[in-house]
């Protein structure tokens, strides 16, 4: 008897220890307990995932190894010409990426490329220096599948010196800690720059994941596995349930530019909470500013006809927010149409494109391309700023559409 109980006693012991030591090799979120990181929906929300872990949110940011970085390394278009004596070329060393900088012929400095930023229309890149993260001076570009000056840098000298603060992750990475630096201590005084806070490494997470849109999942994900036969949601916010200022909150966070007065840090964001708290605006929502293209879909949006008197448009109206925005331009036209039944243009307009044709190309006139004003970038040897296009939001009727 007492023989059985002890090996009883240690199969039980041994089987906790076994669950503890499994425990302590499970995934710890750098956000908290309440986090139970993105590779946990995966076994529940296979449709989700598969769409969300290959679209630019989560791709927004990413650890610089060679297959998530943009652009040519090896070939000809690797070289970026200052003036005759300096150029800075991209190379390839082992598996690292660098921008080395050459002074008649001879390396005189190298950056590493560590995180790269945005994936879709153009890729930027950070190195590491004093635990801050500074941007390299030239960027890949897609509409000119070339390298050109990081936006806002010189073209006549590279530049190494812009830090790339928290609120760029803020927007573009699900976590990024920081730690205040001491003002009078030995580390702010080795620092060449007057800064706050340095970022803590260790606690980026990178892109902008399931549950920087959903909320903390821990709860819910431990509810969910205990109860299989239960297929109601537990523990989450449904956006089912948002009303409509609620549901554009949670894309404007990152959407709607970068000029409020910021009252709360984006991380603190979570679905159902109201961005007034987060930002006291400048700019009044019926302003007749002219928003960038670039980073303020939202108010774009805001200023048209069709968001004031639908009042119910919202970024879900046209876009899976699991996926990147349609390339197919023709599949918006049905989610035009579904407001719009019943259409008739007129004459002249029908003049310059056939209403067959005109059916699938509501985009094309309504919302077309434009230049954005905050973006500019030089290409090598050019002294031309380069423009940055976008497609507004801001669906309307514009003159030079009827081409
Ligand atoms: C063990 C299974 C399980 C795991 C793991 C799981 N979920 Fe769920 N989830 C469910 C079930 C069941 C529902 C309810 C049915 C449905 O909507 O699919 C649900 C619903 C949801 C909904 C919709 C809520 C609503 O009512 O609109 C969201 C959002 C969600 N889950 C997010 C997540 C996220 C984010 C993760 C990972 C952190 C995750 N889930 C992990 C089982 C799971
Ligand atoms: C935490 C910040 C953040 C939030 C919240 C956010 N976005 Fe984004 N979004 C971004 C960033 C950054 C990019 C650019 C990614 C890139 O190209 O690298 C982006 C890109 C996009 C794109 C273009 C993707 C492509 O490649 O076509 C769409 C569409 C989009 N977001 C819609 C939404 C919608 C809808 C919501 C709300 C449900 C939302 N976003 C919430 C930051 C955010
Ligand atoms: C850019 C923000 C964003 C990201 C990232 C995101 N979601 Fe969602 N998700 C939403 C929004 C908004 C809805 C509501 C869609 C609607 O009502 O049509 C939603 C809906 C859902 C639903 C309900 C069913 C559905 O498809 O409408 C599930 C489940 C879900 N998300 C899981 C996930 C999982 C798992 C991930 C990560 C792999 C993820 N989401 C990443 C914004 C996001
Ligand atoms: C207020 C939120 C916000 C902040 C802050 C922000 N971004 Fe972005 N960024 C976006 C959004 C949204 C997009 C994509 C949509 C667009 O271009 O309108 C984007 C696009 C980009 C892109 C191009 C990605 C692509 O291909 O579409 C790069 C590169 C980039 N940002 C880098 C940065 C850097 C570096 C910083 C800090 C200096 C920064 N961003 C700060 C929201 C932000
Ligand atoms: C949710 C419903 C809804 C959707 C979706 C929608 N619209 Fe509208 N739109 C409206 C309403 C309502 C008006 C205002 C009509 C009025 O003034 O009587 C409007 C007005 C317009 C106008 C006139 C604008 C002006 O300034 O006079 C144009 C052009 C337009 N929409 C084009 C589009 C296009 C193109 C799409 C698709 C990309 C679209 N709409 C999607 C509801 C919608
Ligand atoms: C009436 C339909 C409609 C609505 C509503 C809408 N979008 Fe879009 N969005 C589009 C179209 C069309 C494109 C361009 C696709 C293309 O050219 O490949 C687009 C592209 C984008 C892009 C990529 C930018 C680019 O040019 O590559 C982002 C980011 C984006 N939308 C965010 C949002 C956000 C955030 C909201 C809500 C504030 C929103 N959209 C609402 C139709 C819409
Ligand atoms: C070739 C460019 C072009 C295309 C394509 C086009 N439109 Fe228009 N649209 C115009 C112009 C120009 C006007 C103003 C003159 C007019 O009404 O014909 C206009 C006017 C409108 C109006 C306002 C009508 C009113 O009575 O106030 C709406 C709504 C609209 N378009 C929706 C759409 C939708 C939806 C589509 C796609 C099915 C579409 N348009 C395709 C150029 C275009």
């Amino acid at each position: 008897m007492k023989k059985a109980a002890f090996l009883l006693t240690i199969t039980v012991l041994a089987l906790l220890f076994a669950s503890c030591n499994n425990k302590s090799e499970e995934y710890i979120d750098p956000r908290g307990t309440d986090y139970a990181g993105s590779e946990s929906c995966i076994q529940c929300h296979k449709v989700q995932s598969d769409m969300a872990f290959k679209s630019s949110h989560f791709k927004a940011t990413a650890p610089a190894i060679l297959a998530n970085v943009s652009g040519d390394f090896d070939s000809k278009n690797h070289t970026f010409i200052y003036d005759k004596e300096t150029k800075l070329v991209m190379e390839k060393r082992g598996d690292s990426l660098y921008q080395v900088v050459y002074k008649n012929g001879k390396e005189t400095a190298k950056y590493k490329f560590e995180i790269v930023f945005g994936t879709k229309h153009a890729q930027t890149s950070v190195y590491w220096k004093d635990n801050n993260t500074y941007e390299l001076p030239v960027s890949f570009y897609h509409s000119i599948n070339n390298w050109a000056t990081s936006p806002g840098f010189p073209a006549d000298k590279p530049y190494f010196d812009r830090m790339v603060v928290k609120d760029c992750y803020s927007c573009h990475a699900s976590n990024a800690s920081s730690r205040s630096v001491n003002q009078n201590s030995e580390e702010r005084n080795m620092m060449s720059m007057d800064v706050e806070d340095i970022i803590r490494k260790e606690t980026i997470v990178y892109g902008i994941d399931c549950e920087r849109c959903h909320g903390p999942g821990k709860k819910h994900v431990e509810f969910h596995l205990k109860n299989p036969n239960v297929k109601v949601a537990n523990s989450i916010t449904s956006f089912k349930t948002l009303n409509r200022q609620q549901k554009l909150d949670a894309c404007a966070l990152c959407h709607a530019g970068n000029d409020g007065m910021k009252l709360k840090s984006r991380f603190e964001f979570k679905p159902g909470d109201n961005l007034s708290e987060f930002f006291r605006e400048t700019k009044s929502i019926n302003d007749t500013t002219n928003f960038d293209v670039h980073g303020n879909q939202y108010r774009l949006m805001a200023q048209s006809k069709c968001f004031i008197k639908s009042d119910k448009m919202d970024c879900i109206t046209c876009h899976n927010p699991h996926e990147n925005a349609s390339k197919n331009l023709a599949s918006y036209s049905k989610i035009c149409m579904s407001c719009h039944q019943g259409l008739k243009h007129k004459e002249t307009t029908l003049k310059t494109m056939p209403e067959k044709l005109l059916a699938s190309n509501c985009v094309e006139c309504h919302m077309p391309k434009k230049a954005s004003g905050a973006i500019k970038f030089q290409l090598s040897n050019s002294k031309q700023l380069s423009e940055y296009i976008l497609r507004t939001h801001k669906i309307g009727i514009y003159p030079t559409s009827a081409k």
